[in-house]
């Protein structure tokens, strides 16, 4: 078992390795006073492993109660969020009971914004099970729902207690849900560990999950601990996301997060070299690991669609926006644009 330290507002632990749910119960019970607690899971990952993390933890002396929501993004929305919060009333859970988010992404970030809002606030773990949420969303404390308007436009920075990462689960994953947390982790050796980048090109990732994963939180681990709620350095997490998450909105969800960012690290470096913002050679470099892994690089959308989709990003501050272009290979900045940069940006990034 790795362990990783995060230390934002409040310090946690990050495990990572084989065999993790079924250490769950002791992981939890060695850390916390509280003998009750629920498991939120969705509809795919609750079947394949609620049962055996709810036996971890009645074994180690908790009582469990499981809710479980239709997978998929179009899912992680106000009535997802407020059927949680009506199950957890239900089940009479208190301030010093806790969750478990049992699952990819989704599952993160809508348990966790429900911890964070229920009695003003919950303790809750995070269990990723998608490779994804075990190399990023699992760690942060960032939390939210999607609304009409747009992606995660209601969330809140709330930071878990533990992080229990079984990178055994990722054997159920599908290849494309698994190259969702490629494209994240190609993310984070572009913006912050150029070693890293190179290391991903030349190995074999799922040979070396567990050590992949820990340099992925180690990554979000020293930016969060830096700017735990995104004034400056963590914004470089977002690079790929503004025209990323114009074109998950633009879809109906029907292109996932990693892809997206995997089609928006793309746009964002065509548009920074066509600008002048970046070097040339950032472009190749997605290009290179987006062909290599199997990530999508068209944009399926018009510049008017993914502009007006991007205008709604919560990324916007006022008339201005934050892109993240890359320096060099490793290295990252944000240029602040105007609506009308933003237009131009779009425009150079097709
Ligand atoms: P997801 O949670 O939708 O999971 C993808 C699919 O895989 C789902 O159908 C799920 O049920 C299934 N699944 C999960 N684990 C499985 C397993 N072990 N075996 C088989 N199937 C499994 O998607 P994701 O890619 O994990 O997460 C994407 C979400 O994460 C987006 O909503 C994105 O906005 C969010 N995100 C948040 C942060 C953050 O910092 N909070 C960072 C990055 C992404
Ligand atoms: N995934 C972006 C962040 O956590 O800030």
């Amino acid at each position: 078992m790795q362990h990783v330290p995060v230390n934002a507002s409040s310090a946690y632990p990050v495990y990572i390795g084989g065999g993790l749910l079924e250490k769950a119960g002791e992981l939890i019970a060695a850390s916390t006073q509280s003998h009750t607690c629920a498991i939120i899971t969705d509809t795919t990952v609750g079947p394949l492993y609620a049962a055996q993390v709810c036996r971890a933890l009645q074994e180690a002396g908790m009582a469990v109660s499981l809710h479980a929501f239709p997978a998929g993004e179009q899912n992680k929305n106000l009535g997802t969020y407020g059927a949680i919060l009506e199950f957890l009333a239900e089940n009479k859970l208190t301030r010093s009971d806790f969750l478990i988010a049992l699952g990819g992404g989704v599952v993160g970030d809508i348990a966790g914004f429900a911890a964070a809002t229920y009695q003003r606030g919950i303790g809750y773990i995070q269990m990723p099970t998608t490779f994804l949420a075990a190399s990023d969303s699992s760690v942060g404390g960032k939390t939210a729902i999607d609304l009409a308007a747009g992606k995660n436009l209601a969330g809140a920075f709330h930071q878990p207690d533990m992080v229990i990462c079984d990178t055994d689960t990722f054997r159920t994953l599908p290849d494309a849900v698994f190259s969702d947390g490629v494209a994240e982790t190609v993310k984070h050796g572009l913006i912050a560990d150029a070693d890293f980048y190179q290391s991903l090109m030349a190995g074999d990732i799922r040979a070396q999950i567990d050590d992949v994963v820990r340099r992925n939180v180690e990554i979000k681990a020293s930016v969060v601990g830096e700017d735990e709620f995104e004034r400056g350095r963590r914004k470089l997490l977002n690079f790929g996301h503004t025209l990323g998450h114009a074109i998950e909105k633009c879809s109906g969800y029907g292109v996932t997060h990693g892809h997206a960012v995997g089609i928006g690290m793309a746009l964002a470096c065509r548009a920074a070299e066509r600008l002048g913002y970046s070097p040339a050679g950032t472009l190749d470099a997605v290009l290179a690991a987006n062909g290599r892994f199997g990530l999508p690089v068209q944009c399926p959308y018009g510049a008017d669609e993914l502009y007006n989709a991007a205008t709604g990003d919560k990324k916007r501050d006022g008339g201005s926006i934050d892109v993240v272009v890359l320096e060099e290979i490793g290295r990252a900045k944000t240029v602040r644009l105007d609506m009308d940069g933003l237009r131009a940006f779009t425009e150079a990034a097709l």
